[in-house]
């Protein structure tokens, strides 16, 4: 991944990286394929996105848990906001006009969500972790 956009997307949350970025390039991949009409390759990276996800999910809400995030419902709901989307987008490809309706991408909704709800509790939890260096 270029390094302006790891920086972009980073929350210098070591752990919670590393996983944006695995699927924000999965993502990628799924879009690609998509694009050039390689609809089997994109049906089985789709079956490693969603699991991928759900580890995703558990790992932000474990730390949300431990860390105390005031906002951790609205935050697990927009995980489950996306599954759906996810999932509205994975059945227009497999239907025969899926292509020409591509035309919000994955990675641009993964994208919109680590910008948005992420990146909000990034900030709470680097303020977290000062505040218990501090104690
Ligand atoms: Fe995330
Ligand atoms: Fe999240």
């Amino acid at each position: 991944m270029e390094l302006e956009i790891y920086k972009h997307y980073s929350l210098d949350i070591t752990h919670i990286d590393n996983e944006h970025f695995e699927l924000l390039s999965l993502c990628s991949r799924i879009d690609i394929a998509i694009k050039i009409g390689d609809i089997a390759n994109a049906i089985l990276l789709f079956e490693k996105e969603s699991a991928l996800f759900l580890e995703h999910h558990e790992s932000e809400k474990t730390l949300m848990t431990v860390t105390g995030f005031p906002y951790i419902e609205t935050h697990l709901q927009e995980h489950l906001l996306l599954i759906k989307k996810i999932k509205t987008l994975k059945d227009s490809v497999l239907r025969a006009n899926g292509i020409k309706s591509y035309t919000s991408t994955l990675v641009e909704l993964y994208r919109y969500h680590i910008d948005n709800y992420d990146r909000q509790y990034g900030e709470w939890y680097h303020t977290w972790k000062k505040n218990r260096i501090i104690e």
